[in-house]
């Protein structure tokens, strides 16, 4: 039998009552009626109950701040903003009834009715004496006239030792008011990549004692010591890989060159403003690595003759340029301990290091088999830049996989913290099979 509330994204706001703690009864009820959950916590509810109780149960990191950005760089309670079918508020405290009622957004979950055109179910609870106040209860009229539903507390034993209406209302009555709140309303959001991200912390800590090495971002190429050659890349894709790794376990290095997005705190980060200084810095990670993930951008060209001193404006301006070293392509030879024409000089890396390569193509996939096989990787993410949602700046990508074995897997529209868990799967089960196989040396005595 399907929930009542199948398909729906339910944002449950939880303030600081004593109550708080029958919302996490609350949030399994409303999963086990279908909802994916999206809980936001103010300051004072996290002194009752600790976020990581709702994020084990919903499987989605909490919210505690209106200026939080997910990891992909969107703004937290703007997602869950646009994208929730409902919004409950569950306990509600008579501060938040009061912050709600003036349109004070200073924690996340006013801060995300404000932004919301969804349907508001709130459920205050306290003493009884404060509900009767008539302070309160006219926040509570007032968030009525704004077609908010107030689900009335009811009357029982109270935290302060007292009798009366003040007890926040049952899981039952709750979801009664959430149900007749979506009903007959399209869900707003249904797909996943639109929604705020699955929770990454939910996810086992599979890397951990892995490292790994992730390049972001562009590269600047000086013209001279103002101007460069730069490209679009936001840095976002390699960041979601960086910030993935680390919720995973993974000791991560994050070779950044310009981003237009917050770097993950936990990483090591050593900037790589040009391709020179991100090869000297990738082929310092490389032995160290259990793999690489080149997601950066980094300039096939650069100019030959960089000016020491800026140029001056002239008639015109003809750059020479000259190729840069392909990256990927040397620390993929010297993995393999191989020479420039691709001949056996010396050990390969031990243990070897998974690699991964980017491509942005425009539409053909045998231009990137052809570059999984140049560039000796074992997975080669194709991302298809002419499609919208996709590409440089996007928070989205459509990519297909390409592999060592030959197989090719084209993934639907994801977020690109999804696109990185994905391919984080894939790059775990490599190292697993690498650390499994024998040395070749083991495999002749
Ligand atoms: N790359 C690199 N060093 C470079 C250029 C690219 O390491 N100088 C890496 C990128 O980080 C990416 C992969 O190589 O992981 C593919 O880059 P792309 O520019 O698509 O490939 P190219 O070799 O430049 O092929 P083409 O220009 O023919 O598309």
């Amino acid at each position: 039998m399907s929930g009542r509330l199948e398909g729906r994204l339910v944002a449950l706001g939880v303030t600081g009552s004593i109550a708080a703690y029958k919302a996490v009864e609350l949030a399994r009820r409303l999963a086990a009626e279908g909802a994916e959950l999206q809980v936001l916590m103010s300051r004072a509810a996290q002194a009752f109950v600790g976020p990581l109780t709702f994020e084990t149960l919903t499987r989605r990191r909490v919210m505690a701040d209106p200026l939080e950005l997910l990891a992909d760089g969107r703004i937290g309670h703007v997602v869950v903003a646009d994208t929730a079918d409902v919004i409950v508020v569950a306990p509600a405290t008579a501060r938040w009834l009061a912050a709600m009622a003036a349109g004070l957004a200073d924690d996340v979950i006013t801060a995300t009715c404000l932004a919301s055109a969804a349907p508001v179910v709130v459920a205050p609870a306290m003493d009884g004496e404060m509900w009767d106040h008539p302070a309160t209860r006219a926040n509570a009229a007032r968030l009525q006239s704004y077609g908010y539903t107030v689900v009335a507390p009811e009357s029982g034993p109270l935290a302060s030792g007292q009798s009366g209406v003040g007890r926040l209302a049952s899981a039952e009555r709750i979801i009664e008011a959430v149900v007749i709140a979506v009903a007959g309303r399209p869900v707003r959001a249904p797909e996943a990549a639109l929604r705020p991200p699955a929770d990454a912390s939910a996810r086992e800590p599979d890397l951990v004692g892995r490292r790994i090495a992730v390049t972001a971002g562009g590269t600047a190429e000086p013209i001279d010591p103002v101007r460069f050659i730069g490209n679009r890349s936001s840095g976002r894709m390699g960041v979601a890989v960086a910030a993935a790794a680390l919720a995973r376990g993974a000791e991560v290095t994050l070779i950044a060159g310009s981003v237009s997005v917050p770097l993950p705190e936990a990483a090591t980060v050593v900037r790589a403003a040009t391709s020179a200084a991100m090869r000297a810095a990738v082929l310092e990670a490389l032995p160290v690595c259990d793999a690489l993930v080149m997601a950066a951008a980094v300039a096939d060209f650069r100019p030959r003759w960089p000016a020491e001193r800026k140029l001056q404006r002239t008639e015109g301006l003809t750059l020479e340029l000259e190729p840069t070293t392909d990256i990927l392509a040397e620390a993929s030879r010297i993995a393999h301990g191989l020479d420039a024409e691709g001949a056996p000089t010396r050990e390969p890396l031990h243990p070897r290091p998974v690699l991964v390569g980017f491509a942005a193509e425009t539409g053909d996939l045998d231009r990137a088999a052809a570059k999984l096989a140049r560039k000796r990787v074992d997975l080669l993410v194709a991302n298809d830049v002419s499609e919208p949602g996709s590409g440089f700046g996007s928070e989205t990508n459509r990519v297909t996989v390409l592999a060592a074995d030959g197989s090719v897997e084209p993934w639907p529209l994801l977020s690109k913290r999804e696109v990185a868990d994905r391919l984080l799967d894939r790059v775990a089960a490599l190292m697993e099979a690498r650390d499994a196989a024998p040395r070749p040396a083991e495999v002749t005595r």
